[in-house]
């Protein structure tokens, strides 16, 4: 059986960095299921409909090849034969990204290509409801939070170090926005699952936050506890 470990948490709480450091100290495969909705709301948003309408996005949902390769460890996403790993990072992503979400349809979508990477490989899987509803078995669950602020500093300095001219209170705004709507939408919403361990890297460093978790992980997988 191989071996799954669920990250999930807010947006921008540091999951993929960590859950991208983990998987590389373990050996597993990284499977950051955020790329996979990303894509979806590329896909809509490239038809010129809107995300914010369900009727829409089960539209474009009928002609979206959405699809995960790996290259040397690093994992690349596309759409038909394109890869858009880069394009589902611009920030109009980020909100479509969580509009499409929502729909009930795009969760039945993604479900099952979640599930058979999960079935095949050792792997760190991160997202929203990996814990809860895509890997309820899984072997080690984490729920890594921030505070809003810190979250939106870092997205800040992440975006302005690629040369994006961005605010840092849109910034917050959105990822208050963002936290809203992954919370409280009714299918598969943010939360943690019972049985996860909650880690805040509020005030830690990458290398810091990337140990605390490793910790956790190695400790659940020799002792269980
Ligand atoms: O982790 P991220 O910012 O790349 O995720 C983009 C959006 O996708 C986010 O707003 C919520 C949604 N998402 C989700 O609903 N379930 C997941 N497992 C992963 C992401």
């Amino acid at each position: 059986m191989a071996i799954n470990i669920a990250i999930d948490g807010p947006s921008g709480a540091g999951k993929s960095t960590m859950a991208r450091a983990a998987a590389k100290a373990l050996g597993y495969v990284y499977v950051d299921t955020g790329a996979l909705y990303r894509s979806v709301g590329v896909h809509v948003l490239r038809q010129g409909l809107d995300t914010a309408n369900a009727a829409d996005v089960v539209r474009a949902l009928a002609t979206a090849q959405v699809s995960l390769r790996y290259a040397g460890g690093e994992q690349k996403v596309f759409l038909g034969s394109e890869d858009v790993s880069e394009a589902i990072r611009r920030p109009e992503a980020s909100m479509a990204a969580s509009n499409v979400s929502a729909v009930p349809e795009v969760r039945a979508f993604l479900f099952d290509l979640q599930k058979d990477l999960a079935r095949e490989n050792d792997c760190v899987m991160d997202g929203r409801d990996i814990g809860t509803v895509v890997l309820p078995e899984a072997d080690v669950k984490i729920f890594l939070t921030a505070s809003a602020e810190e979250r939106a500093r870092r997205r800040f300095e992440e975006l302005t170090e690629k040369g994006n001219e961005v605010d840092y209170e849109t910034i917050l705004a959105e990822i208050r926005q963002r936290d809203y709507n992954d919370s409280n939408r009714a299918i598969a919403p943010l939360k943690p699952a019972e049985d996860s361990v909650r880690v805040d890297t509020t005030g830690l460093s990458l290398e810091e936050a990337t140990g605390l978790i490793l910790d956790v992980i190695l400790s659940k997988l020799t002792n269980g506890e």
